[in-house]
């Protein structure tokens, strides 16, 4: 079994597939967009699947992939199946933005994808343009609904809460955890590159959430869907889903950290903020055995910090494709 120098297990691996993404999520990118990796720096699937065949053999029994928007990377469903064909792999899920998934999900459960994630930070139209600098709200609302018909259940929203900007659609979406058979999850937005700024004013903090939650009445809290994540759950009488709340900025967050990472490029990445990392593209191209990576992730066990040391409105390091945190 896989363990940090802080005895966490760790049994979850998150596969970024690019860094590219068709919305700009204010809290996420620049408008402009980042700097892209070229197409030969991004793994190639039978790359991916070597690395997570690696994690396997140690006991990895999770995979998530993310991105950027995962569903940009074109037939995202043939990964998922070698990722399904491979010994120890028990679950495979899905961080998406939703834009593009209502074509492929057929496709994507046909090979072996068992749940999604899906951000959703607003549930108006124009209000989805400002925070997300794209238009989209329909198609994410009509993927939302294909999750569920298809039983990709826990089917999870992740909302980005900022003050002024979507804090009062908190009651909106505790309704949406009652009509719908979803895990609504709210995350505490971070500082990251120019959003730390704006962060400080907007942030809105899980006390306050739960404040306000509680105002509604009836909220208990329960086991919460399944799925190896930092979130708390609660639920409402009678409601179809669950409402919780992830809270990246608390240490308790990192204490239960059971996760690593694997970036586009092919970086094992140790913890979601600050520099740690192990590159294992290198090796791998250089015709590195299976024994071989899985002897690297092990070592790297011990560069994986006890936490992160982020705090409000300071800005985290330059870094690509966070869009890790809640899913
Ligand atoms: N703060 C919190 N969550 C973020 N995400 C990306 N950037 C941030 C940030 N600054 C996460 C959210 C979003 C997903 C795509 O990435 O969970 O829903
Ligand atoms: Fe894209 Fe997700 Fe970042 Fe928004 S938060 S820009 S959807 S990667």
């Amino acid at each position: 079994m896989l363990a940090d120098a802080f005895a966490r297990p760790i049994e979850y691996l998150r596969v970024s597939v690019t860094d590219k993404c068709n919305l700009r999520c204010i809290y996420c990118m620049p408008e402009h967009g980042l700097e892209w990796l070229s197409n030969d720096d991004i793994l190639t699937y039978e790359e991916i699947a070597r690395i997570v065949d690696a994690a396997a053999s140690l006991g990895v029994r999770t995979i998530r992939l993310t991105g950027g928007e995962p569903l940009l990377r074109p037939h995202l469903e043939l990964l998922v199946a070698m990722i399904a064909r491979i010994p120890g792999i028990e679950d495979i899920a899905l961080s998406t933005n939703g834009l593009l998934l209502e074509g492929h999900i057929e496709a994507l459960a046909g090979a072996g994808l068992r749940r999604v994630n899906i951000s959703l930070d607003t549930l108006r139209p124009e209000r989805f343009e400002e925070i997300a600098r794209r238009p989209g709200l329909d198609r994410v609302l009509r993927a939302i609904n294909a999750a569920i018909s298809l039983k990709l259940t826990p089917v999870k929203i992740n909302c980005v809460v900022m003050r002024g900007r979507n804090d009062d659609e908190v009651e909106a979406f505790a309704q949406l955890s009652q009509r719908l058979p979803v895990a609504v999850r709210f995350i505490e937005a971070m500082p990251v590159l120019e959003y730390a700024h704006a962060q400080r004013e907007e942030y809105v903090s899980a006390d306050e959430l739960f404040a306000r939650l509680k105002r509604i009445g009836g909220l208990r809290p329960v086991e919460g869907p399944s799925g190896n994540g930092p979130a708390r759950y609660f639920t409402f009488p009678g409601a179809a889903g669950t409402i919780g709340v992830i809270t990246p900025l608390s240490h308790e967050y990192c204490s239960r950290c059971n996760r690593i990472r694997l970036t586009a490029d092919g970086r094992l990445r140790l913890c979601l903020f600050g520099d740690y990392h192990a590159d294992l593209r290198t090796p791998l191209r250089g015709g590195a055995s299976r024994a071989r990576l899985a002897e690297i992730i092990e070592r790297s066990m011990l560069i994986k910090p006890e936490r992160h040391h982020l705090r409000l409105g300071e800005p985290a390091s330059r870094m690509r494709a966070l869009s890790e945190i809640g899913g």
